[in-house]
């Protein structure tokens, strides 16, 4: 489990705590995750690597670092993945979003795929994929499944809870990719809910049932 980033941070903590309230409704809800994707986005991206630049200040010369490397993909696991989307951006402007849709299947619990949509360039990103959940992991290892057919190379998951079996069926399956959680839960239920969680994101983002 070397691969997985409890973040840690009071501020990510304190929202966390938020989301998981049953009595927080679907605004409020909406507006702490993208604050915390805003927030885990900072801590994901510590890792990009920097290279030397030079400015003129109205001073002198400066001999300071920008972002080196690739450019930023963000692929949100619709739907509760979206919720995640512009608080990353915010991070990140520049950065591509392509899509993945699946649901999982309330009886097998496999994940089902309906939609995809990806920037043309994606072998030449740096791929950060965010869903709220990981559970049972079906949804991420059938996401990163498809990105590496797609030609991705480098891929980065994060997700606002994570439960042990999804931690291990992810690094079971892509051992390579980083996995980036604000907590990581006890198990799953009989549901193959995540306990004690924060109940169905998707359903909580949107207000459906
Ligand atoms: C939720 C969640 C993940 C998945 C996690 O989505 O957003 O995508 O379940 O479960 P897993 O790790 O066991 O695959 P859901 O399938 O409920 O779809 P939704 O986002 O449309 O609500
Ligand atoms: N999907 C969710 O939205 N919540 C869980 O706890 C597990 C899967």
């Amino acid at each position: 489990m070397s691969k997985v980033h409890i973040l840690d941070h009071p501020l990510i903590q304190h929202k966390l705590t938020f989301i998981r309230d049953k009595n927080t409704g679907s605004k409020e809800f909406r507006e702490l995750v993208e604050e915390l994707s805003m927030l885990m986005a900072y801590e994901v991206t510590r890792s990009l690597p920097l290279e030397d630049y030079v400015v003129e200040t109205p001073v002198a010369t400066a001999k300071t670092r920008v972002i080196a490397g690739k450019k930023l993909g963000i692929i949100p696991i619709l739907r509760a993945g979206l919720g995640m989307v512009n608080g990353m951006l915010r991070l990140v402007p520049a950065a591509k979003v392509g899509h993945i849709g699946l649901y999982r299947d309330p009886e097998t619990l496999q994940p089902v795929e309906y939609y995809a949509k990806l920037p043309s360039d994606i072998a030449e990103r740096d791929l950060i994929v965010v869903d709220p959940m990981l559970a049972t992991g079906g949804s991420a290892v059938a996401a990163i499944d498809y990105l590496k057919r797609m030609g991705a190379t480098s891929i980065r998951f994060v997700c606002l809870i994570a439960a042990p079996e999804g931690v291990a069926k992810l690094h079971g399956a892509h051992p390579e990719v980083e996995i980036y959680a604000a907590a990581l839960d006890e198990c799953l239920n009989d549901h193959a809910y995540i306990v004690p969680g924060l109940g169905d994101a998707g359903d909580r983002l949107f207000g459906t049932k």
